[in-house]
C-alpha cells in the first residue's frame, strides 16, 4: 500500500482527532504508523535497489522505531542516545549507522559499551578516527565528505554546504590512510546534501552525490556502501508540489553509475511528517490589528520549527465547519517569547474559545525538537493503526520538570 504522495491535513479524519483530544486532552501528539508504512512503501518501490536508513532524528518514538525495525530497514542515528532508543526498539547492532557530528566524548564511551563492535560509525572528522582507536573501537567505518554545496527548505537546514560536517573532499584519502593505518575497514563513504529537497532542489543534490561518486571512484578501495544522506521533502504548503521521488531516485542512480557500491538512503522527514499532528485547544481569543490573535495551549516548545525556521504548518479547525466566517488569524502559543507563534495571518473560522485546532506535518521534528522552557510539561503522543488509537508516551507531568533537580 504506498498511498497518495502526500497526506495534507484536510486529508485526517475529523471524527478520531477530536476523540483523541477528548481523551488525552490538548497539547497532544498524534502519529499514525499505517500512514508510515505507506511512505516507506513508496520509497521502497522508488529505490528497490537502496538499503534504506531510517533517519531516527526525525521522530525516536518507540511505536514508530518499532514500525520502522520491523519493516525490515536500519537506523541512522546522531547520538549514543538514538542508538540506544533505536537498540531498545528492536533494530539489530549491525543494521545501525552512527553518523555524529563532533561526538562527544560520552557518546563515544557509551558506543562501546552498547555493542559498537557491530555499528558502523560515520566519522565527520580526522580527530574522530584518532577518538575511536583510542578507544579499542573495532567495528567498521565510513567517511563522512563535506560536499560544499547544500540544498534544503532553508539555509538553516542546508547541511552539505556548512563546513561543520564531514571532512573536505581533497582530504578524504588522507584520512582513510589513517583509518587504514589504525586497523579500521573503511567500508563507505557518506554525504547528506541537507533536509526538505522539493523539486527545486534536485540539481543541488545531484551535485552532492556526484561529488561522492567522484571521491568513490578516485579511492583505491573497495567499498561496501556509498550513502547518500536523506532530506526527501514534504509539501507543506498547499501550493507546493510533493517530491518527484521517480526523478531523484534516476538521478541518483545516474549520479552514481561508475560506482560499485550499494546505495544508502536515510530519510528521516518523509517517512514520518505527513503521519503527524499536532492537537491544541483555543483558550484565548483577542483582537490584536486587522486580525485575531488565537492563544492556543501548544507552543514553540512542542513545535518549535515555526520559532527556529519560520517554517510554515498547515492549520486548521477540528470543530464544526462554521462557513462563511473567515478571518485572519495568528494562532500563538503560551510561551513567553515574541517568536511563540505557531501560524501567522491564516484565513481561518473565526476562532472561540474550546475550539480545537490541528497543525499538520508535525510527525516529523516535532516532539524531537520540543522542550521543558517555561517548565511546561511535553505532551502526550497518541498512535494510530488499524483504526485504534493507543497512548505510546504519556504526559509528561510538573514532576517530571522538576525531578532532576538535586536535593541540596
Ligand atoms: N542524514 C543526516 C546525516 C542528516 O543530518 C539528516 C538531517 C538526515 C539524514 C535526515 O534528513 P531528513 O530526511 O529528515 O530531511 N530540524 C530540521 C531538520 C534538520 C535535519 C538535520 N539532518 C527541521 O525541522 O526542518
Amino acid at each position: 500500500m504506498t498511498g497518495p504522495t502526500v497526506r495534507r491535513l484536510d486529508d485526517w479524519d475529523r471524527d478520531p482527532l477530536q476523540e483523541i483530544a477528548e481523551t488525552h486532552g490538548t497539547p497532544a501528539y498524534v502519529i499514525d504508523l499505517d500512514r508510515v508504512r505507506e511512505n516507506l512503501d513508496r520509497l521502497q518501490t522508488a529505490f528497490p535497489d537502496a538499503r534504506l536508513l531510517y533517519a531516527v532524528k526525525a521522530n525516536a518514538g518507540r511505536a514508530v522505531l518499532q514500525t520502522l525495525a520491523d519493516a525490515g530497514v536500519g537506523a541512522e542515528c546522531a547520538s549514543i542516545g538514538e542508538v540506544s532508543r533505536a537498540l531498545e526498539a528492536g533494530f539489530d547492532p549491525a543494521d545501525v549507522q552512527y553518523t555524529p557530528v563532533n561526538a562527544p566524548a560520552r557518546d563515544l564511551d557509551g558506543l562501546l559499551i552498547d555493542g559498537g563492535g557491530t555499528i558502523t560509525i560515520t566519522v565527520d572528522a580526522m580527530d574522530t578516527i584518532d577518538r575511536l582507536a583510542e578507544r579499542g573501537f573495532t567495528g567498521d567505518i565510513a567517511i563522512r565528505i563535506h560536499p560544499g554545496t547544500g540544498a534544503g527548505h532553508s539555509d538553516a537546514v542546508a547541511t552539505g554546504a556548512d563546513a561543520k560536517f564531514g571532512i573536505p573532499v581533497d582530504r578524504v584519502p588522507e584520512a582513510v590512510a589513517a583509518a587504514t593505518e589504525r586497523g579500521f575497514d573503511v567500508v563507505g563513504l557518506h554525504a547528506h546534501a541537507g533536509s526538505g529537497i522539493l523539486n527545486d532542489g534536485l540539481a543541488a543534490h545531484q551535485e552532492v552525490i556526484e561529488t561522492i561518486a567522484s571521491v568513490a571512484t578516485d579511492l583505491d578501495t573497495d567499498l561496501e556502501f556509498v550513502d547518500v544522506g536523506g532530506g526527501f521533502g514534504v509539501p507543506y504548503r498547499p501550493d507546493e508540489e510533493p517530491l518527484d521521488l521517480d526523478a531523484i531516485a534516476t538521478a541518483t542512480r545516474e549520479a552514481l553509475s561508475e560506482v560499485d557500491a550499494e546505495l544508502r538512503i536515510e530519510p528521516g522527514r518523509y517517512l514520518v511528517a505527513d503521519a503527524g499532528v499536532l492537537l491544541a485547544r483555543v483558550n484565548t481569543v483577542k483582537p490584536a490589528g486587522d486580525g485575531v490573535l488565537a492563544g492556543v495551549d501548544a507552543g514553540m516548545t512542542d513545535l518549535l520549527r515555526p520559532a527556529l525556521y519560520d517554517a510554515y504548518h498547515p492549520i486548521r479547525s477540528l470543530s464544526e465547519d462554521r462557513a462563511g466566517e473567515r478571518e485572519t488569524v495568528s494562532v500563538v502559543g503560551p510561551i513567553c517569547e515574541s517568536t511563540d507563534v505557531l501560524a501567522r495571518d491564516r484565513r481561518l473560522p473565526k476562532p472561540e474559545r474550546g475550539e480545537l485546532y490541528a497543525l499538520g506535518f508535525t510527525g516529523a521534528y516535532g516532539i524531537e525538537m520540543a522542550s521543558q522552557y517555561n517548565s511546561r510539561p511535553r505532551a502526550p503522543v497518541i498512535a494510530m493503526e488499524d483504526g485504534a488509537t493507543e497512548l505510546v508516551r504519556r504526559r509528561e507531568t510538573v514532576e517530571d520538570v522538576i525531578d532532576s533537580e538535586v536535593d541540596r
